[in-house]
């Protein structure tokens, strides 16, 4: 009985050592299947008490349930303290200093080209016109027939086409949002409308050649409208873009679409008319084609052309920016250096 008594202490006291040593979860389930499990020790001294005489059993029993209760009790807590001591070290690992200086993302800005599309499409917006887009994707008879360039037109070659199939292509000018216009909105009046997107020529990449580039097209068409109307506009339009003490003027020239046709040039925005490198000598530098609609364009689209008449004028972006900012390679603005790109970045 003594023994038995002796045992038992023994056995506790090893376990509740051992119960010290434990690290984790783990490591208490072994130790409560070794020691509180159905094959540990105390089940086996339980057991074996049936050996005892009658009147030591109950004594030793009480010996028996005593240790296990304090195994029990020293389990429990055990584990509790284990508990806490996890959460301990995942409130500590999960905490924010909110003192701590933020961390800055690098902010992006428009692209400079974007940016001088959308100021040169608000201009237009302001003075009552409505913004249209169309196919970049295009059909022969969009891009040459309807804008008077029959097939073997001379003029075709100024333009050499992406062809798709025999009848399709890449566009090479947004002068087919003209037609494409003029059929939507046929037969009400005014016409007007501002048309920017990409346009696709078979160039040879350089300092100012670009196998894909922009184009801004405008349209107005009405009763009554004249010459002067397209100057006055384009006159608006290059002082907001160049600043309001621009001069402008009309120069002849041709296009199928446009009778008469011309170019407007703004003076020099380098030498201010004296004659430089930039406008070789000139002191002009051209900006855009335009004219008054062609009547055979007209009548094309529907708009009889004894009654209406208007003008067009098709731009590009990029030579704009160019002459405003002073870039002189068009490459850097399809290159996305950000060295290039971070001059023109703007707070929105
Ligand atoms: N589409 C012409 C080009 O790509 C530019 C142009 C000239 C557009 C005269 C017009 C215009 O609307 O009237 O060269």
């Amino acid at each position: 009985m003594t023994d038995w008594i002796a045992s038992l202490q023994s056995l506790r006291d090893r376990a509740l050592g051992e119960l010290a040593d434990a690290q984790d979860m783990r490591q208490l389930d072994e130790w409560r299947v070794q020691y509180l499990g159905k094959k540990s020790d105390l089940t086996q001294i339980s057991r074996q008490m049936g050996q005892l005489p009658a009147e030591e059993r109950p004594v030793l029993g009480e010996h028996v349930n005593q240790v296990r209760s304090v195994l029990q009790d020293a389990l429990t807590k055990k584990q509790e303290a284990l508990h806490a001591a996890e959460l301990e070290r995942r409130f500590a690992a999960e905490t924010i200093d909110v003192t701590a200086p933020g961390r800055r993302k690098p902010r992006g800005s428009m692209h400079p080209l974007t940016q001088i599309i959308e100021e040169i499409v608000e201009i237009f917006v302001a003075m009552g016109y409505e913004v249209a887009e169309g196919p970049e994707v295009e059909t022969d008879e969009y891009n040459f027939e309807k804008l008077n360039l029959p097939k073997h037109h001379p003029a075709r070659d100024m333009q050499d086409t992406f062809y798709l199939t025999e009848s399709l292509l890449l566009r090479t000018q947004t002068s087919p949002m003209q037609v494409r216009t003029m059929e939507r909105m046929r037969p009400n009046v005014p016409v007007k409308v501002i048309a920017p997107g990409k346009v696709y020529r078979r160039d040879e990449d350089d300092a100012t050649h670009s196998h894909m580039f922009h184009q801004i097209e405008g349209l107005v068409v009405g009763e009554g409208i004249r010459m002067s109307d397209l100057k006055g506009t384009l006159e608006l339009f290059a002082r907001s873009v160049f600043g309001a003490d621009q001069t402008v003027r009309l120069r002849p020239s041709f296009f199928p679409f446009t009778e008469p046709s011309a170019e407007l040039d703004i003076r020099c925005t380098n030498c201010g008319g004296s004659g430089c490198r930039m406008c070789k000598d000139t002191g002009w530098l051209e900006i855009l084609g335009c004219g008054m609609v062609h009547p055979r364009v007209l009548d094309g689209a529907g708009y009889d052309s004894r009654r209406f008449s208007g003008f067009a004028f098709g731009m590009g972006p990029e030579r704009i920016a160019m002459l405003k900012y002073g870039i002189e390679d068009i490459r850097l603005l399809y290159q996305n250096d950000l060295r290039l790109l971070r001059q023109f970045h703007r707070v929105l």
